[in-house]
Formats: structure tokens, sequence, C-alpha cells
């Protein structure tokens, strides 16, 4: 079901101090809807507050990791306390790591799936049933990526978990057909926003600095502004659209796909090797 006028809505955006999350907060904030951000980040997350507060709307914010599910169960509680059932949910919380599937290690791979994958599947867990039972329009946004749709050289771990979060919510979609709760996946192409500037511990060993720097010049130069996935996400809550392609390749990728793997798988290799050769 689709959500059309926000003005006094209830409005929660996971990952919401940086990039992608804090432009939709502020997309949110611009059509007049009440924000939650969640962020594990403290200063960055008081940061994006004042501003989504210079829209003149309410903003709370708590810091919470989307992985540990007693920390979301808990801030569940203090949200449905503080202002009820939310409106419309947005989790976008994401993590990415560099390097080679043998060089990603298992630990590596947990995290990447706590943080992508069950940081989506708790905030559904624990926000989800009180959508549901309040009733009326309301809506679930996942966020994935156009690595949830293809492979991407060097993100084996990154690239699992964003098909894992495709895969989940077109499930939820269905088995929500019937009730009032619309979900959409976004699925953005290349967005300039720091992770895709990643520090030592998110790389492989055997990734160079200069292939990092080519790699944030390669977003800096291709990529989109995250603004527009912020007003992507709004158009999806407003249309109910399933699934959302947006930014540079998504489409591209998506269609590819569909046409012939074998191409995509060609045209993918040769564009990852102008940053990884
Ligand atoms: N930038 C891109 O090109 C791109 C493309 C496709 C999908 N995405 C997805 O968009 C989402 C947002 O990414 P972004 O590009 O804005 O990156 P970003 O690094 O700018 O923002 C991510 C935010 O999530 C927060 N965060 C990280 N781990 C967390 C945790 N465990 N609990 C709570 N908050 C946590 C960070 O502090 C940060 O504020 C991610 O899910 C990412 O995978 C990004």
């Amino acid at each position: 079901m689709a959500v059309s006028l926000f003005k006094g809505k209830q409005v929660l955006v996971t990952g919401a101090s940086s990039g992608i999350g804090y432009e939709t907060a502020l997309a949110f904030a611009r059509r007049g809807a009440n924000l939650i951000l969640v962020d594990i980040n403290a200063v960055a997350l008081d940061t994006a507050a004042q501003t989504v507060r210079e829209q003149g709307v309410q903003c709370l914010t708590w810091t919470a990791d989307v992985s540990d599910a007693q920390a979301m169960s808990g801030l569940a509680d203090a949200v449905h306390d503080a202002v009820g059932a939310l409106d419309v949910l947005v989790n976008n919380a994401g993590i990415a790591f560099l390097g080679s599937f043998l060089e990603t290690p298992p630990e590596t791979w947990r995290r990447i799936l706590d943080v992508n994958v069950m940081g989506v599947v708790h905030g559904n867990n624990v926000f989800l049933p009180h959508m549901l039972k309040a009733g009326g329009p309301r809506h679930v946004v996942n966020v994935a990526s156009a690595a949830g749709l293809a492979p991407m050289c060097q993100m084996s771990a990154y690239v699992a978990s964003k098909h894992a979060v495709v895969g989940l919510s077109e499930t939820l979609e269905m088995e929500l057909s019937g009730s009032e709760v619309g979900v959409s996946v976004i699925c953005p192409g290349i967005i300039n926003t720091p992770i895709a500037r990643p520090n030592a511990a998110n790389v492989g060993r055997s990734i160079t600095q200069s292939q990092i720097e080519r790699l944030a010049q390669f977003y800096r130069t291709k990529g989109a502004h995250p603004s527009l996935v912020g007003e992507s996400i709004v158009d999806a809550v407003q249309s109910g659209k399933g699934v959302v392609l947006v930014g540079p390749a998504a489409r591209l990728i998506y269609n590819l796909r569909r046409m012939s793997r074998s191409l995509l798988m060609k045209a993918l290799i040769a564009e990852s090797k102008k940053i990884w050769a």
C-alpha cells in the first residue's frame, strides 16, 4: 500500500547519519515527515539531526547497532512509546568489504551478513508487527544494491548480503500483498558516499593504496549524489513500487543480466579491471 502524504508521518531511517540514509531522512523531512534517525555513529547522528530539524520537523535520534537483536528490540520499545507505530521504515544501514573471496576472512563474512542482512531482518522483526496491527497504509523500504542483482569483483560478502536483501524483500512483499503495508527494495548503482572510501580495516591484504584511490576516483567521477536515492525512496513509498533501480549502472546491469548472463559477466570483468588490475 502506498503512503502518499508525509506531513506529520513517522519515518525511521537506519544508517541515517551519512550518505544515502542522511539524504533519505532529509527528503522525507522536506515533505513534513517527522524523523527517527538511527546510527552506530552517535556524533554524526547529532549533526544529521540538527539539519533535519532545520526543515521544521521533529527528529529523534537513537544510537544502535542494527546487527544487535537486543539493541534493536530496545530501540523499538522506545520508539513505540515515543511515537507509536511507524508509517515508514527504511532499513538502510550497511557496510562493505573490498577484497577477493580468498582474502575475505570468516569473521568479515559474519560481520557483513550481521549488519547487511540481519540488520534488515531485525528492523523488520521489531517494527513490522506494530505497523500491521496499527492498520492504514504504511511502507517498509529495504536498501539493497545493484550488487543484489549481479556479481561484483572483490565484493563477494557484500554481493551475497545484498542478494539476500533482495530475496527477503521480494518474499516479504509477496507475503504482505494482502495487507496495507507495502514493501520496496532499493537497488542503487554507483553512488558517491563514504562507503566507497574504505579504511584499512575494510579491505583485503593485497588491495593496494592506488587501487583504493582508483575506486574512490571512479565513485567521484561516475557516482551519483546520494540525494538521488533519497528522492527515489520517497517515490517508491508514494508509488508502492517493489524493486527500484536507481543511479548509474543499476538499470543497465539489470537489463543485461536478463538478456545475456555471459555478456554481463564479460562487461563486469572488463569494468573491474580498470580499478583492480
Ligand atoms: N554508495 C553506493 O554506491 C551504494 C550502492 C548501493 C547500495 N548502497 C547501500 O546503501 C546503504 C547506505 O550506504 P551509503 O553508501 O550511504 O554508505 P555510508 O557509509 O555513507 O552510510 C552508511 C551508514 O550506516 C551506518 N552504519 C554502519 N554500520 C551500522 C550498524 N551496524 N548499525 C547502525 N548503523 C550503521 C554508518 O555509520 C553510516 O552512517 C548501504 O546499505 C549500502 O550497502 C550503497
